[in-house]
């Protein structure tokens, strides 16, 4: 294989550029060109095809720095219709055009399902990226256990879930964290702490939303930041057991910090937040105020007449409060941990490509006697009977729903992944930089800007 290309697809995560350096570094070894396709899929719609030679003569660039946040070759939530057979025409003629005889998407589960119908024209793999750690599988038979329910046209097929009779073992997960989750976490835990001396101070009660969609692990690790009670989408909210658990710590503390994932759902599975029914291009239901819809569940069940008796303020609309942690928690420096296994599987991927291993994807395992390994795993594996690849949703035991805190289990689960997951240059690299005199007086420099200067165009490349 001479040239590959590569592109970051779906939401921006801390460490996509870490897994961009992985896979050009690994080139650069095999004597592979690699062309970084700009702005995700969006880039194969455009008959230009802007893109960037990431290592001429085979080193990188200097703009491609693994320490940076987002991408600098951009993303974009387009996909590749697969019911769309002269879109695929076109994009795998502009890939061949450019010389492309493999495809690294570095991505999450919505790139996965969008990249199927390419596997088949052109070898392409996965490199796995998502804040929300939901690209994976609790065990292997997992996707078997999906059952379709026929709509009117495909698009209003719904999935459920039948009951499962697998074993979960935290060695036998598949893909056990994607690059960005251990950063995006780093931030929720520290917002909880901050927000805790707000809370305290003022007597009032804290309801914090993490992003995660309908998988529970941010909210799960954000214990780190010692909330009093985590909320997880995959455990239906019981408001009477959470009311009740609430009184006792405000009654003892006077003041709470909950936690909420955004996918949290009511006993019927309703999304809380669901209040906005829009989608983004991936079809994806974009979630809004699961937080806000708590306080107001709590407002009614708690009432002011408890603040009031406790005189602990006027009215219950006065004590709670709610802060979205929001795209912070997507953006800003990868801390080790991501860095760190986002540049092994960018490297695994293009070893994949360049073994022949169509349709895979790398993935990050851990065994508590191996640690944690790159493997390369079927993405055939990850589909369900009609083909489709589902989000993995947190395995309910890694949950304790009557603590509302992780179980022993989601302790266990987490240790591996947060011991040690912040570097020392990580601390001094804040020391060094964020009071930096400069910093008052020089307008920001975009990575943008620099890599504009190295986009060139299908036309211009074959002319
Ligand atoms: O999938 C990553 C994620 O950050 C989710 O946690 C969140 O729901 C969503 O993306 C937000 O997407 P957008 O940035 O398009 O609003």
């Amino acid at each position: 294989m001479k040239r590959i290309g590569i592109l970051t697809a779906g939401g921006d995560t801390p460490a996509l550029n870490a897994a961009i350096h992985g896979a050009v570094v690994r080139a650069n070894q095999l004597k592979v060109e690699v062309y970084g396709l700009i702005k995700g899929f969006n880039c194969l719609f455009n008959p230009r095809v802007p893109h960037v030679h990431l290592n001429p003569l085979f080193q990188e660039i200097p703009e491609l720095d693994p320490t940076k946040g987002g991408t600098l070759i951009g993303s974009s939530r387009d996909y590749v219709d697969p019911a769309k057979k002269d879109d695929l025409d076109l994009v795998t003629e502009r890939l061949t055009r450019l010389g492309i005889e493999g495809l690294i998407a570095v991505g999450g589960d919505g790139t996965l399902n969008g990249l199927q119908p390419l596997t088949e024209r052109i070898p392409t793999v996965l490199a796995p990226k998502t804040i929300d750690n939901d690209l994976g599988l609790n065990y292997p038979s997992e996707p078997d256990e999906w059952v379709r329910h026929k709509g009117t046209g495909g698009a209003n097929d719904r999935y459920t879930r039948s009951a499962s009779s697998a074993v979960f073992d935290l060695d036998h997960i598949v893909n056990y964290v994607t690059p960005g989750y251990a950063t995006a976490v780093l931030v929720t835990a520290q917002g909880v702490e901050r927000i805790r001396t707000t809370a305290e101070s003022h007597r009032r009660i804290a309801i914090i939303e993490v992003m995660g969609r309908h998988s529970g692990y941010i909210a799960l690790g954000t214990a780190y930041g010692q909330p009093d009670i985590i909320l997880v989408p995959e455990h239906p909210l019981d408001i009477g057991l959470l009311v009740e658990r609430v009184r006792h710590l405000y009654d003892l503390q006077k003041n709470v910090v909950i936690v909420c994932g955004e996918g949290i759902v009511d006993a019927q599975g309703a999304e809380l937040g669901a209040e906005s029914t829009s989608t983004d291009p991936a079809g994806n239901v974009a979630l809004s105020g699961a937080a806000e819809a708590l306080r107001a569940k709590m407002i009614q069940t708690l009432g002011d007449g408890y603040f009031r008796t406790y005189r602990r303020g006027s009215s219950a609309r006065e004590a709670i409060f709610t802060r979205k942690v929001g795209h912070t928690q997507r953006g800003g420096r990868p801390i080790l941990f991501d860095r760190f296994y986002a540049a092994l599987l960018g490297s695994k991927a293009v070893d994949l490509l360049v073994e022949g291993r169509n349709n895979a994807v790398s993935i990050l395992q851990y065994s508590s006697g191996k640690g944690f390994h790159v493997e390369g795993y079927d993405a055939n594996r990850f589909r369900d009977r009609w083909g489709l690849i589902h989000a993995r949703q947190m395995h309910p035991s890694l949950y304790d729903p009557v603590l509302m805190k992780p179980s022993t289990t989601g302790i266990d689960y987490l240790l591996p992944i947060f011991t040690g997951a912040i570097g020392y240059d990580d601390a001094e690299h804040m020391r060094h930089t964020l009071f930096d005199s400069g910093n008052l007086s020089h307008p920001y420099h975009s990575i943008n800007t620099d890599v504009h200067k190295r986009i060139r165009y299908l036309e211009a490349d074959h002319a």
